[in-house]
């Protein structure tokens, strides 16, 4: 018998390398969201793709979150970086404020929204 998803099932882990992300729409608290996620070194992240600064979306291009050495997150608009631990702001107009993360775990191989 298949065991019981807790959350939104995203992809599975295996379809993200390390240290590539991915656009997901989910929805949380009923209210349709774009978030991504990151994987590094077999852990996710997640987290809304709205930049603190002026609201924007994060990415480059699709999928594409992260700076060119892949250390951390940066905002395609004006540059503020954030880490992909934790979301926190390390540099820009950011102001100090992070990203909103979003609770993810891999789940039988799958990562799953566990809002
Ligand atoms: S909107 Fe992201 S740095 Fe300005």
């Amino acid at each position: 018998m298949a065991h019981k998803k807790k959350g939104q099932v995203l992809c599975q882990l295996s379809e993200l390398e390390d240290l590539s992300s991915k656009s997901f729409s989910v929805k949380i608290k009923r209210k349709k969201t774009d978030i991504f996620v990151i994987r590094k070194d077999d852990q996710v992240y997640a987290y809304q793709n709205v930049c603190p600064h002026a609201q924007a979306p994060l990415e480059w291009n699709p999928d594409e979150f992260l700076d060119a050495e892949k250390e951390n997150i940066i905002c395609a608009l004006h540059g503020a970086i954030f880490s992909i631990e934790g979301g926190g702001c390390l540099g820009g107009p950011c102001e100090g404020i992070g990203l909103t993360a979003v609770p993810v775990e891999v789940q039988e191989g799958e990562i799953v929204v566990i809002s």
